[in-house]
């Protein structure tokens, strides 16, 4: 077992060169930046990797350095939206792997109501765990692109060195979600907070004072956190299994064989990164699986937001390219593709009968429909209706049209030909996936 974060490099070595940096704040945004994207601890020593994860022996929550439990408090707090009523939590629960924490919500719609009422989102919301490790949106030499965060990936990290915290500074802001008039405003309610005193200790006396910098500052504290093992835990089944510790079931092993082989799933959500890189089961690419419309999206019927009301489609990744000098003449290519999620949490849910929903705008209300239409997609006959449910489009034995039916991947979905029980063994693996796992008590 590989001790993640020895009580002996806690806060104080972070806060002690924090402290000593006072008055070089781009070089500490930098520092801390860099320790984000390289995904170490924040306390590993000289930037030592801390690329071995506490593993699922260690059931015990490791200790928070100071930067991530301010970071922490900031994730936390409802006083951080217009009526006092949201934090990010409220969105991205840890009981539902950082995900949406409402089983109604998640059985319908799946996107989220703000701080205001009726006013919600136009996706689902995306596990907060795992996206600290997403590389600066970039496009390689084959012309895909990669990373960033969000479904589009127009969470950048150009800004602070690291997507997540680029992330971080749009919920409080927009509209839909915590919905505060301007950064001031997060500004001013972080420094007269509890944890105030703590936010002036790690980012130094006067930090309050710039609100510019105060609110990269606030977005650099969550995605610290955010990186923390507390979130980025590394403690499924899985994790334990990879490190020798606990054999799969049969079952477990022939649903891992089939995400690698007949199933095709590890071409995108990759599994080997060697073994000092767990895998996040994503290469952050985007695709489009052909996912249909969510009917009961009520981004539809958003007219102060969606002028386009039911002809309105979530153009993901094409969407953002378009709005970008650099890269509007990409946005073609790849209308409708959205982002490879992490699956690891994927089945993490607070109770059996808890609804939880899948793909970028919660069409899918369980595992086995997302398998089984990876299986059919192109087998059955196209539903009358492009807005149909799930459950309907079960019961008629059809798929709706795609949301988008540009750029479609039809190579590495679409008719898999696995049987009913090859499906459920997917299923079975990726339950394997959820982190918490306590081997004294399978
Ligand atoms: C009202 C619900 C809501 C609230 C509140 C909210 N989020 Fe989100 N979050 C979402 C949705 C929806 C998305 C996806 C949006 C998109 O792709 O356009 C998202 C995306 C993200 C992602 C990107 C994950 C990835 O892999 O791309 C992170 C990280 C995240 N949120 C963190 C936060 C943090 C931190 C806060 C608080 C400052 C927060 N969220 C508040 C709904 C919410
Ligand atoms: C071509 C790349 C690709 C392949 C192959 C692939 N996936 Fe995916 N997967 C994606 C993308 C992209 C999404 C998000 C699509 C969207 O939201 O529209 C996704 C979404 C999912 C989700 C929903 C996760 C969530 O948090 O909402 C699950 C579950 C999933 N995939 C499982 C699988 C399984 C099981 C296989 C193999 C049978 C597989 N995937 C094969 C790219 C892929």
């Amino acid at each position: 077992m590989h001790d993640h974060l020895a009580p002996s490099c806690q806060g104080p070595h972070l806060r002690a060169e924090l402290k000593e940096r006072l008055n070089m704040k781009r070089i500490i945004v930098t520092a801390v930046s860099f320790v984000l994207a390289m995904g170490v601890s924040s306390c590993g020593g000289e930037g030592e990797p801390t690329g071995t994860p506490a593993m699922a022996s260690t059931k015990a929550a490791p200790a928070l350095t100071d930067i991530e439990q301010l970071g922490k408090s900031i994730f936390f707090d409802e006083n951080l939206s217009l009526n006092q009523n949201q934090s990010c939590a409220s969105c991205h629960g840890p009981e539902v792997g950082w995900t949406g924490p409402l089983s109604d919500t998640n059985a319908h719609g799946a996107v989220y109501e703000g701080s205001v009422p009726d006013s919600f989102g136009d996706r689902k919301p995306p596990s907060a765990a795992y996206a600290t490790l997403s590389p600066i949106f970039h496009q390689d030499k084959q012309g895909l692109f990669i990373g960033g965060n969000f479904w589009d990936g127009r969470a950048t990290g150009e800004k602070l060195g690291n997507p997540a915290a680029d992330q971080a500074q749009g919920p409080f802001v927009n509209p839909v979600e915590q919905a505060l008039a301007a950064p001031a405003n997060v500004v001013e309610r972080v420094c007269a907070a509890a944890y105030g005193e703590l936010f002036e200790e790690v980012w130094g006396a006067g930090a309050c004072d710039n609100v510019d910098m105060a609110y990269d500052d606030i977005a650099l504290s969550i995605a610290a956190y955010e990186a923390s093992p507390e979130v980025n835990a590394f403690t499924s089944k899985y994790d334990a299994f990879l490190a020798k510790a606990v054999d799969f079931t049969k079952e477990e092993k022939k649903g891992l064989n089939l995400f690698k082989g007949k199933g095709k799933c590890s071409k995108c959500h990759v599994l080997g990164q060697g073994p000092k890189d767990p895998p996040l089961f994503t290469d952050f690419t985007f695709d489009n699986l052909g996912v249909p419309r969510n009917p009961d999206n009520p981004w539809y019927t958003q007219s102060a937001f969606n002028p386009d009301g039911f002809d309105w489609v979530d153009k993901g990744l094409g969407g953002f390219l378009a709005t970008q000098l650099d890269y509007a003449a990409y946005a073609e290519e790849n209308l409708g593709k959205q982002k490879v999620p992490t699956l690891r949490n994927v089945d993490k849910r607070p109770s059996p009968d808890f609804v939880k929903a899948f793909t970028h705008n919660g069409y899918f209300k369980s595992l086995w429909q997302v398998v089984h239409f990876y299986n059919t997609r192109d087998v059955k006959p196209t539903c009358d209706d492009p807005f149909t449910t799930v459950e309907d489009a079960l019961a008629q034995d059809c798929w709706p049209e795609p949301e988008v039916d540009e750029n479609v991947n039809t190579s590495e979905l679409g008719d898999l030909k696995l049987s009913a029980e090859e499906e459920e063994a997917l299923v079975t693996f990726m339950k394997t996936l959820s982190d918490g796992f306590d081997i004294a008590a399978p």
